[in-house]
């Protein structure tokens, strides 16, 4: 992990714009999405219950825990709202099951039980950032619809997001951090489904991403006291791992061991004939491994304070 960690700081470390909550000094972190981002925290179970171990897609600690431990400089307190399979909206693209929380239910959530700043969430306008990682399902679900111009239908998407945000900047959020949808077309589920199916995920992935650019951009000039709308591109820490998986030790870039796919008793678990599971990039079909979010941990830790 240390030469991956080097080569992020060395090379990774470009951001869209300078923070202006830095995060030496990010008090309360509030994260937003589906099952990159999940770690089982259930807020409705009560703002100060327990965040249950790592339950996470990740087989160890994802971008959010690695962001709330190792990387940790200011005491950070995290309020993780994710849920696994969530989608922007579960009424414009339907998620896997009916009970997965939507970024407009984890909204709902944020506004009813921590809007309020009760006990051990007292959290500030200029100590908090709002974190959202969002849209992998979005585009995974939609991208071959042919009922739907796709990149009119994430206009649609970055419309009802943008009611999401302005909700929060109405219960007082300032900071906000936007990562990009990953690379999924580099991911087993994806490729297994052959070159076409590739072909036709990239293009709505990029457009996906320049119009989540385009409403940080709006998001940040409607409102002028907004601190940070920083948007942060997961792009290149995924490819420049995939690209030099030799390098970081990751002994296949395209597939996964069936074995490890839902999650390993240890993090070096091994079964033969496979290599140990954190040699792996992705989990299965569609996850990858916590050393994979912990150098994006690391690269977003570094963008948030420079
Ligand atoms: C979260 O907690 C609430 C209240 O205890 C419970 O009704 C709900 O089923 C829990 N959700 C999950 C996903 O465990
Ligand atoms: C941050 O906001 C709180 C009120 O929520 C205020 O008391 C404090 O002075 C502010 N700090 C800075 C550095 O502006
Ligand atoms: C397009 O088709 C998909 C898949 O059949 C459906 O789920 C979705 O609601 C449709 N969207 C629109 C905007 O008609
Ligand atoms: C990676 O995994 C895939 C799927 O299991 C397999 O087809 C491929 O041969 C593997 N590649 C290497 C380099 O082991």
């Amino acid at each position: 992990m240390l030469a991956i960690h080097s080569l992020f700081v060395a090379s990774l470390a470009i951001s869209s714009s300078y923070a202006k909550l830095a995060w030496k000094d990010t008090k309360f972190l509030f994260t937003f999405g589906d099952s990159y981002t999940t770690d089982g925290f259930n807020i409705s179970a009560g703002v100060n219950s327990p965040v249950p171990g790592f339950k996470t897609s990740s087989n160890g600690p994802n971008w959010v825990q690695a962001l709330g431990s190792t990387f940790n400089v200011a005491g950070t307190k995290v309020f993780n709202l994710a849920s696994g399979g969530a989608t922007i909206d579960a009424k414009l693209v339907t998620p896997f099951e009916p009970t997965v929380l939507s970024i407009v239910d984890q909204v709902t959530q944020f506004h009813q039980f921590l809007a309020p700043k009760p006990a051990g969430a007292q959290w500030s306008s200029n100590n908090s950032l709002f974190a959202f990682w969002i849209g992998i399902n979005d585009v995974g679900n939609s991208f071959s619809w042919t009922n739907v111009s796709q990149s009119q239908f994430h206009t649609v998407l970055m419309n009802r997001l943008t009611t999401q945000l302005d909700q929060l900047y109405a219960d007082g959020a300032r900071s906000f951090l936007f990562l990009t949808v990953p690379p999924t077309d580099r991911a087993p589920l994806i490729l297994q489904q052959g070159p076409a199916v590739v072909a036709q995920i990239k293009p709505a992935l990029a457009d996906y991403n320049q119009q989540l650019r385009t409403t940080a951009q709006k998001f940040q000039a409607k409102h002028r006291d907004i601190q940070t709308a920083i948007v942060f591109d997961t792009q290149p820490v995924f490819n420049t791992l995939l690209d030099n998986a030799k390098t970081f030790g990751f002994v296949n870039t395209t597939g996964f061991c069936e074995a490890y796919q839902n999650g390993t008793p240890s993090q070096t678990t091994q079964t033969l004939p496979c290599a140990p599971v954190s040699n792996y990039f992705w989990l299965n079909s569609l996850h990858p491994l916590f050393t994979v979010h912990s150098s994006l941990a690391l690269s977003i830790a570094t963008t948030l304070s420079t």
